[in-house]
């Protein structure tokens, strides 16, 4: 029924390349920079406000000194993804616009919370942490490029019943978004990790509290969605419990992240 999207050539290698200590950051760039909109995306998003560079990069290849492989590699997958649904951008009724800006944001604050819990989460990278907030709703965007207006449909619902998307995707089709993530990651071959990650950001419950890593994105997911809604109040308390309780941060460290969110959200480019 759903048609699990290939990433571009250029993705794979860099994704490969990234891997593998022997590449050189210069030898990244220039495969980068033979895609020609994929690196002029990718100048304008290393240039964009998050990433904070003192002066602006002319190229692929200074960008990728500057913010190193690893978030150039995100970099290009976002800049790609981002590319690659740019026609659904035409769908009334559907803002991809907004799931972009949710999914960069919750990889921010999936970095963020990650280098916070760092005791809790090992060596899992806060790039990595970027690339699970990046796709963990990748799965919304797959199913509407192949369901069209069935899909349609249920976000309406959705929205029009204040239910949660995955439960009225789960009601309708038998899946959600969240399973179909897992599988989009898996097929762009990302760490079995970051499969998991997508598959249980919505729970259950279980899944989240035994896996520091799937907290960390859970919560990141939370909080993107609720700075979003300006809606954080009755949130507040539940999400505390459970960064204390799976990740050992206190309180007033994540009142610091969502200071963090509200400051970066209005730097957010798509
Ligand atoms: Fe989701
Ligand atoms: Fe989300």
């Amino acid at each position: 029924m759903v048609t699990i999207p290939t990433l571009p050539d250029v993705v794979t290698k860099v994704n490969s390349m990234v891997g593998d200590s022997k590449v050189s950051i210069q030898e990244i760039g220039d495969v980068i920079a033979q895609d020609a909109p994929i690196s002029a995306k990718v100048l304008r998003i290393a240039n964009s406000a998050v990433y904070g560079l003192a002066e602006p990069a002319t190229s692929v290849i200074e960008a990728a000194k500057v913010v190193g492989a690893r978030a150039l590699r995100n970099i290009a997958l976002q800049a790609s993804v981002i590319q690659r649904y740019a026609p659904l951008s035409s769908i009334p009724d559907f803002d991809i616009h907004g799931v972009w800006k949710h999914a960069i944001f919750t990889g921010q604050l999936a970095q963020k919370i990650g280098a916070t819990a760092k005791a809790a989460v090992g060596d899992f990278t806060v790039d990595e942490f970027y690339t699970c907030g990046l796709i963990h709703d990748i799965g919304k965007v797959v199913m509407l490029e192949s369901l069209s207006e069935d899909y349609l449909e249920v976000f309406r619902r959705a929205r029009a019943t204040h239910q949660p998307i995955h439960v009225c995707e789960q009601d309708v089709f038998g899946f959600n978004h969240t399973e179909v993530g897992a599988v989009v990651a898996q097929q762009w071959q990302f760490a079995e990790s970051v499969s998991k990650v997508i598959q249980f950001h919505h729970g259950p419950r279980q899944m989240v509290e035994e896996d520091p890593i799937v907290a960390v994105v859970a919560i990141a997911d939370q909080i993107s969605y609720r700075i979003e809604l300006d809606n954080f109040d009755d949130a507040k308390k539940r999400i505390e419990a459970l960064a204390k309780k799976v990740l050992g941060v206190e309180a007033e460290a994540m009142q610091e992240i969502y200071d963090y969110g509200l400051e970066i959200l209005p730097l957010i480019e798509v």
